[in-house]
């Protein structure tokens, strides 16, 4: 059933991840001064990120996330297959990852790399990972979304606890060179976080190039960009078409979710989500 690893505690793709590689990544991969980092935990629009971020770096013109796979163009740390691409790449990159902190390369914590952490509400999550495994041929397929939901609030899914991931994470809130986003924000005012972004990596955009990244990073948009769909990614990984971009919409779980299911996960992330701030997370 699973092609899952486990490393630290935590289930990894088996895939695409391999446990010593992963070991010798958390000790030995140097993150530089110069590199930034779109962090995540998975589900939670990484791919609109890294398509929002290329796009600003090449001022709104979409040649680049055109002609170049999306994770080509913001490689996966803890992936092996991105390691020589990673190493031999001069000047500034662009890193995504999904590794929960205590996994994270350790060079990361003494250097200036800046780091986008995306959060979304853990609901939606979810059911966009539901929705996302039960057609994928590897990692654990579950077979209904109430054996989903129950793996889910035990961390016993890809990249484990979305609570643990996001707490540990959030401690780097108030640093210079972290910048918190999150889903719903980007959905409802696209343009103030895509200025936003660009006020943190000391980009500007005029006027028209701004338009540029927000009609190429649009849900519409990217759905049909090959480069980006995850339409490349080879059949046999996949019972059917892999979709990405499968609806993009803020409160879907409501959809999904039963009352009690409901109920259940409101009293869990109460109790694991004590103690930060109101408004850090818009959706609750
Ligand atoms: P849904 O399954 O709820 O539709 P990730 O990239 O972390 O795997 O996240 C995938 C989720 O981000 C999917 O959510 C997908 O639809 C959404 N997403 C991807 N690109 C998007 C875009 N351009 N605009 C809005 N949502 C997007």
């Amino acid at each position: 059933m699973s092609d899952l690893i486990s490393f630290g505690g935590i289930p990894l793709p088996g895939i695409v991840v391999e446990k010593e590689f992963i070991e010798k990544i958390c000790d030995k991969f140097m993150i530089r001064d110069e590199d930034t980092v779109i962090l995540s935990y998975p589900k939670s629009g990484t791919n609109w990120l890294i398509e929002t971020v290329c796009l600003i770096q090449t001022k709104g013109n979409p040649k680049w996330i055109q002609s170049v796979p999306i994770w080509d163009r913001s490689p996966w740390i803890e992936y092996k297959a991105s390691y020589q691409k990673l190493i031999s790449k001069e000047g500034p990159r662009l890193l995504t990852s999904h590794l929960p902190f205590h996994l994270f390369p350790k060079s990361f914590f003494s250097s200036k790399a800046k780091v986008m952490y995306l959060i979304r509400n853990p609901r939606d999550v979810l059911v966009s990972g539901y929705f996302f495994w039960h057609k994928k041929k590897i990692d654990k397929n579950p077979e209904s979304l109430t054996t989903y939901f129950e793996w889910f609030l035990k961390g016993n899914v890809v990249y484990g606890s979305w609570f643990e991931h996001t707490r540990a994470w959030l401690s780097m809130r108030e640093k210079d060179n972290f910048l918190l986003l999150n889903y719903e924000d980007m959905k409802q005012d696209p343009k103030s976080i895509i200025k936003k972004i660009c006020d943190f990596l000391g980009k500007k955009l005029e006027p028209d190039e701004l338009d540029m990244v927000l009609k190429y990073s649009s849900f519409q948009v990217m759905k049909e960009n090959k480069m980006s769909n995850f339409s490349l990614i080879p059949e046999n990984m996949v019972t059917h078409n892999l979709v990405l971009l499968r609806k993009g919409m803020p409160g879907d779980w409501k959809n999904h979710f039963t009352v009690a299911q409901a109920e259940a996960f409101d009293k869990v992330f109460q109790e694991k989500m004590a103690g930060f701030p109101p408004g850090l997370f818009p959706w609750e």
